[in-house]
């Protein structure tokens, strides 16, 4: 093999490479950091841990993984993190429980380029190259909507309240309005925006033209959140159904009052 082939043949075999080598972003307000699949897989704190009743494989699962207060160097548990998805989902997330020693326990979970993970359904690609799983997830309330999958980038920003006033309720709202809000950014906010705001693209704007308190009538709505199929049935529908042991009554009840509340709300985009 001459040079030049032998140059010709290494680069195809880097670009084949990048093309497989996964990273994940950090912004944790000191700059962007980059870390491989390899990097991570070979962190000090690296270890095989079990996940029962894992969210997205629905079933238990064991992963390589790494603490996920090990990669936030700098960050307070006051802050607010926003965990980005390949395919758009944002997952907002208090630092306090990803820091924590005690309560639920945060993973970033690698997937090995050499032995990938199942898929997560007939034609789709696996939870990797990185998904966020917690242990003892109810210990700190954590919901399905704080397990990232196909996680690609994981930012340090002000609060979603500082990020986006238009999400705001009137300061004279009632508190199950108040509560409802917070429903709305623990449960929605990742695939939904509402007046514009938000940094997800996964699901339709809640507001902005109508909100669907507006054109659902009866009690269709709280059905069609409680169970997406139940109203529509289409194979591609991508909206996950909330049960009552991830919204109870009154927390969906809640949640209503803050939707319809903000119908009252709607800031003129474009
Ligand atoms: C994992 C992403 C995801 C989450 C979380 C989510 N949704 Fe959705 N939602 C979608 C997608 C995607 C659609 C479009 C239909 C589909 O593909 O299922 C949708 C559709 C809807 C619709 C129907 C809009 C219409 O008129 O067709 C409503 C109402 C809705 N979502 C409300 C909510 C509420 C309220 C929450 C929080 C409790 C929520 N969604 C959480 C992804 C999500």
């Amino acid at each position: 093999m001459n040079k030049r082939t032998l140059c010709i043949t290494l680069l195809t075999l880097l670009s084949f490479s990048h093309l497989h080598a996964a990273e994940l972003t950090l912004e944790l307000g000191n700059g962007s950091q980059r870390l491989s699949s390899a990097q991570l897989l070979a962190h000090p704190q690296a270890q095989t841990i079990e996940i029962s009743d894992d969210v997205s494989y629905k079933r238990n699962m064991h992963y390589r993984a790494v603490p996920l207060a090990a990669l936030l160097e700098g960050v307070q548990p006051g802050d607010h993190l926003q965990l980005l998805a390949s395919d758009g989902f944002a997952a907002e997330l208090s630092a306090a429980p990803a820091l924590s020693q005690t309560g639920s326990q945060a993973w970033l979970a690698i997937e090995d380029p050499e032995q990938p993970w199942p898929t997560l359904g007939n034609g789709k690609p696996s939870a990797g190259p990185f998904y966020l799983v917690w242990q003892n997830p109810g210990a700190s309330q954590i919901g399905p909507e704080q397990w990232p999958f196909q996680l690609a980038t994981i930012r340090k920003l002000a609060p979603v309240t500082q990020r986006f006033p238009q999400l705001l309720p009137a300061a004279d709202a009632s508190p199950a309005v108040q509560a409802g809000f917070v429903q709305y950014q623990k449960n929605c906010m990742a695939c939904h925006r509402l007046n514009g705001a938000g940094d997800s693209q996964f699901g339709p704007d809640l507001n902005i033209p109508h909100n669907p308190t507006e054109y659902f009538s009866g009690d269709f709505l709280t059905r069609y959140i409680r169970d997406p199929q139940s109203l529509r049935r289409w194979p591609q529908g991508k909206m996950p159904g909330f049960n009552e042991a991830l919204l109870s009554r009154t927390e969906l009840a809640n949640l209503l009052d803050y939707l319809s509340h903000m119908a009252g709300r709607k800031t003129a985009i474009e």
